[in-house]
């Protein structure tokens, strides 16, 4: 089914200035980018997005990290886009991802890990609505 999700280009990747070859990915495995946005997040509104994290160790090091420079936001459409991102992402720790993913291409760490993908429908309705709007999603057929 054609699905959305959303996706977050994090600050270790745009401060390498690689946000074109993770969006030329998502062209070529066939999800079109419907919104978009370039924000530097406030620890209130990472601390939000990640909420469901708030008791993991990690929670600091994370939403000091994703408010450490500007991230790219964008809603992904497509046929099973959900898993066809998450794949093209690999595994959350770059050390383990596939070679190929933008993780083990872009990422160093696994908080410095070059991107977010939402996991589940159930979270990407949450998280796109997390950063837009309605009427800032421009379906593209
Ligand atoms: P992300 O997909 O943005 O969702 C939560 C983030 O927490 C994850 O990517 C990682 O960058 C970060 N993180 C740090 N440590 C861990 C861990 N042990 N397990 C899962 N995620 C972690």
């Amino acid at each position: 089914a054609t699905e959305r999700t959303l996706s977050i280009i994090k600050p270790d990747a745009v401060s390498k200035n690689v946000i074109g070859e993770i969006y030329t990915r998502f062209e070529k495995a066939g999800l079109k980018i419907v919104a978009a946005k370039m924000i530097h997040l406030s620890q209130e509104k990472a601390e939000g997005f990640y909420a469901e994290h708030k008791e993991r160790p990690f929670f600091g090091a994370l939403t000091g990290f994703m408010t450490s420079g500007p991230v790219m936001v964008q809603v992904l459409e497509g046929e099973n886009a959900i898993a066809v991102n998450r794949d093209l992402m690999g595994a959350t720790n770059p050390k383990e991802a596939e070679a190929g993913t933008i993780r083990a291409d872009f990422a160093e760490s696994i908080d410095a890990n070059a991107a977010h993908g939402s996991d589940s429908a159930e979270s990407a309705e949450r998280e796109v609505a997390y950063f837009f709007g309605a009427d800032e999603i421009c379906p593209r057929g």
